[in-house]
């Protein structure tokens, strides 16, 4: 996936795109690198690893120009090397690339024929190595950007400067995201309007296929048939200023002590606390008469989704198909006549989620989606979009984001419930009052942080854990296990308790903690005998519940700990919020990188 950035500036160019890559790096963090111009040449600067290593390279090295190109990087084709990272460069141009060239290894093969010499093996050197040639054939460098970009599939986003050309920068967009940022007497190139905020606020996007040509203080965008377009600059709302750890040691810590105010902000966009009425925006599908809706997203907030699913049916009982992004997109599923769809994603850049979104908008449903990013690619190509209110979230697992999702579900649920005859005010009051007590109730788990840290030290010895739950708690389950896995590098699977019995009780003994989200209920007595059915074979049980169900827990569970008493429909929201602790614990405690695992982005923007 990885982050691109771009800029003509008056200063310096290399410490405004180092700092600049700092607000990508959720896009990967695998090798960084800057490119600049200089004498009619062309310099750079590239490290291995997180971009601290560049900033040191850069200490060591100062790279002075001011118009320049960045890049930060997720691997896919070669080793997160420095040779292998971004820009790519030859004496007359370098690039940044985000995204993959699919037919590299062809156009590869017809370079190396022509005697081109490869030195790594990116797909984006193919580009490269291809505008090189071009450039070599005497072809001016727009002509032979505009020339290249016809020659090259796939789905990526490209910035590029050229020896000889000082203010000079181009971008092209072909399935991956790019913004152009307007500066006085200063051009910006970014993946994003957070990477450029503090640069400017004025952005325009790029649509899909076209490119651009940034001089001083001009922008001329083309579009995929090189035809000379508008597009419009845009004052953006989102905020650049850097945000801090604070306090806390990581960014996850001081995201998951932001639930009770990201929860109370998000719900109070979808709810009235005085009349306890769920309060939508206008929505591009009535949902008294929607046939059918279709759920997709991926990694939390696929779970989310699933999560979303067990409410819509319940109490809107609308039927709700809900499938990752990546399955969906290649299923082909029959998509009902006066049908519609929910996407749910933090970043909106996700790329399997966006590429279910184009199918499913060609299949004629209607497009909602819930992000927590306004401009983000994904919400300005739905029908309508409801944000969550969790503000910038930095760490890579998602925690604050993934509650704010529910919360809006919920209230989704609530609403269509009301418009379809389900619910009716009283009952719509009752859950609506539910859910305002979520913030409150999210505060007193975080106080049972102590506690959830002793746990976390029994399941930081452990190889292998078992998530366990039922009903909307299956995929709270799920997440737990998600988060483990993500942060501590620990192999968990999460499953439906009910399941256990075909499988997952095989490998159970007493090595491995199940760890049980089984608050009181209707569903808590069949839970309950699935974990004694575990404890029976030697199985450490550890079980999240509320006061009613620890007595009975406490007989064969090895910790219990109680949260607040509150009714089965707001339990996923609150009983997500002890899983994400608990695998942060395990995280610092097995010393890994917590707001950074290996091998994982924030934002996958690649398939
Ligand atoms: C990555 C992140 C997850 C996130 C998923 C979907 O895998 O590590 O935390 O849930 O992407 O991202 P999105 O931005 O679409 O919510």
């Amino acid at each position: 996936m990885c982050g691109i950035v771009g800029v003509i500036g008056r200063e310096q160019a290399a410490p405004l795109l180092l700092d600049a890559l700092r607000r990508l790096e959720y896009r990967g963090y695998d090798s960084a690198g800057i490119a600049t111009l200089l004498d009619g040449g062309i310099a750079r600067r590239r490290a291995e690893g997180k971009l601290g290593n560049l900033a040191a390279v850069l200490e060591a090295e100062p790279l002075p120009g001011t118009t320049g190109v960045g890049h930060t990087r997720w691997a896919t084709h070669g080793a997160p090397t420095e040779r292998n990272a971004h820009p790519h460069a030859t004496a007359r141009v370098a690039v940044v690339h985000n995204g993959i060239i699919e037919n590299h290894a062809e156009l590869r093969s017809e370079l190396e024929a022509k005697g081109a010499r490869f030195e790594t093996e990116t797909d984006t050197e193919t580009f490269v190595r291809l505008l090189d040639s071009l450039l070599a054939e005497g072809m001016e460098p727009i002509p032979a950007f505009a020339a290249a970009l016809k020659r090259v599939h796939g789905a990526f986003a490209l910035g590029a400067v050229f020896a000889g050309h000082p203010r000079l920068l181009l971008g092209a967009r072909q399935g991956a995201p790019l913004a152009v940022g307007f500066g006085e007497g200063e051009m910006f190139l970014g993946s994003d309007a957070l990477a450029l905020a503090p640069l400017t606020r004025r952005i325009a996007y790029l649509e899909e296929g076209d490119w651009v040509a940034l001089t001083d203080d001009a922008a001329r965008f083309f579009d995929a048939a090189d035809t000379p377009v508008e597009r419009p600059v845009v004052q953006t709302a989102v905020s650049g200023a850097v945000v801090g750890k604070g306090n806390y040691r990581h960014f996850m810590e001081k995201e998951l002590h932001e639930h009770p105010a990201v929860l109370g902000d998000t719900l109070r966009q979808y709810l009235d606390p005085k009349t306890l009425a769920v309060r939508l925006p206008r929505l591009p599908f009535d949902p008294a008469t929607v046939s059918r809706l279709t759920m997709t997203a991926c990694g939390s907030a696929f779970l989310a989704a699933h999560v979303g699913r067990y409410w819509i049916e319940k109490l809107a009982r609308i039927p709700v198909d809900a499938d990752v992004a990546s399955e969906l997109r290649y299923r082909d599923p029959p998509l009902a006549e006066g049908g519609a769809a929910i996407l749910v994603s933090q970043s909106g850049e996700t790329a399997d989620t966006m590429a279910a979104l184009k199918l499913l908008k060609e299949g004629g449903q209607k497009i909602l989606s819930i992000v927590n990013v306004p401009e983000s690619t994904m919400a300005r190509a739905s029908d309508a979009a409801l944000l969550t209110v969790a503000g910038p979230e930095i760490g890579v697992a998602s925690t604050k984001a993934f509650t704010a999702q529910l919360a809006v579900l919920a209230c989704l649920a609530v609403g269509f419930g009301r418009a379809r005859g389900q619910l009716d005010a009283t009952d719509e009051a009752r859950l609506t009052h539910a859910l305002l007590q979520v913030p409150s109730h999210a505060a007193e788990i975080l106080e049972k942080d102590a506690q959830i840290r002793a746990l976390a030290a029994e399941v930081a010895k452990a190889r292998d854990v078992l998530f366990l739950g039922r009903g909307a708690l299956y995929p709270i389950a799920l997440e737990g296990a998600l988060k483990l896995k993500e942060i501590s590098y620990i192999h968990a699977e999460g499953y439906a308790a009910g399941e256990m019995k075909h499988g997952p009780i095989a490998l159970i003994d007493k090595e491995v903690p199940v760890i049980a989200l089984c608050p009181s209920g209707p569903l808590f007595e069949k839970t309950a005998s699935n974990l004694q059915e575990a404890a029976a074979r030697g199985g450490r049980v550890m079980a999240f519940t509320d006061a009613e169900g620890a007595a009975p827990l406490r007989r064969f569970a090895e910790h219990v700990i109680e949260l607040p008493t509150v009714g089965a429909f707001s339990a996923p929201i609150l009983h997500a919020i002890p899983v994400q602790l608990l695998a942060y614990h395990v995280a610092v405690l097995k010393g890994t990188d917590v707001d950074q695992p290996r091998n994982l982005a924030k934002s996958v923007t690649v398939e």
